[in-house]
């Protein structure tokens, strides 16, 4: 009787587990990056920022938006003045109206949004099959693990699917996307991007790097946040050292 409750209990728990791996819809945990920004003195690496958003840019771009980035926010990324003119300047958005109520097209301003691929979310859909491509200034912050994320999603397609799923038209099969079919070409391989500093042009590398880029859009701040949380803790140390003495001070000719 023991015997048999034990038993049934192992398999009770361990059911639920194995009918998720038969149904092949679960998701293996992701797997973590070594970032330059973790960690309460990490910061972020301009030279992989700039070569992520190269990679936006190139290839990310023609799908998705990131309109809460301005082409000024770009001085964070070590361009000067001038250079985010001239990147601002190869894009053109519409304006207006001017005099005569029309509107126009002008070169975009430092002080401009990044230019969306699309004028509107239909638009988008219609474009890649019905799936909305969302918009990437938040990304890694509306993820679970959203660097690591990233990285996971960019590295995580498979050609050989696993026995008995089927794809329909425009699904790609990737182990880390949640349902696994997802509705976006793999957007990066081995040396589809180059760059020009050198670094290895790999698909771990450009994940690394496009990862690197949507962790500042999506949080500019973090170095200043954990400056400032520094000087707090250092204050407060230093704070409750002088009150310390003050109170042996005060104490001390009490017997
Ligand atoms: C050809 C269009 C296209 C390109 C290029 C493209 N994507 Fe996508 N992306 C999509 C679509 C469509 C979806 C929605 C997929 C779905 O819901 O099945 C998507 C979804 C995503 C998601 C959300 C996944 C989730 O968890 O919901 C991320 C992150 C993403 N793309 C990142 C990128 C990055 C980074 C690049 C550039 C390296 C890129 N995409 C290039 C079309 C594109």
């Amino acid at each position: 009787m023991f015997v048999r409750n034990i038993l049934s209990a192992i398999i009770i728990s361990v059911a639920p587990v194995s009918s998720v791996l038969a149904a092949g819809g679960d998701t293996p945990p992701i797997p973590s990056q070594d970032w330059s920004f973790s960690g309460p003195f990490g910061t972020y690496d301009k030279a992989a920022l700039q070569r992520g958003y190269k990679i936006y840019r190139e290839v990310c771009a023609s799908c998705h938006s990131m309109k809460r980035v301005r082409f000024r926010n770009l001085e964070a990324l070590g361009y000067n003045e001038d250079q985010i003119k001239a990147i601002a300047a190869e894009y053109s958005v519409e304006d207006g109206p001017n005099e005569d109520g029309d509107m126009f097209e002008r070169a975009a301003l430092p002080s401009d949004a990044f230019i969306s691929p699309f004028p509107n979310d239909n638009a988008a859909k219609a474009a890649n099959g019905g799936a909305f491509p969302p918009d990437l200034s938040l990304m890694t912050k509306a993820r679970a693990n959203g660097s690591n994320y990233v990285h996971a999603l960019m590295t995580g397609y498979k050609d050989k699917l696993p026995h008995g799923v089927e794809l329909s038209d425009g699904q790609y099969w990737n182990t880390y996307f949640t349902g696994n079919k997802i509705a976006m070409a793999p957007p990066l391989m081995d040396e589809s991007i180059s760059y020009e500093d050198g670094t290895i042009e790999t698909l771990d590398q450009y994940a690394k790097d496009i990862s690197h880029f949507l962790t500042w859009a999506a949080d500019p701040y973090m170095e200043e946040r954990k400056r400032t949380g520094f000087k707090v803790i250092l204050f407060l140390l230093i704070f409750a050292g002088v009150m310390y003495g003050v109170k042996r001070r005060i104490w001390s000719n009490i017997h």
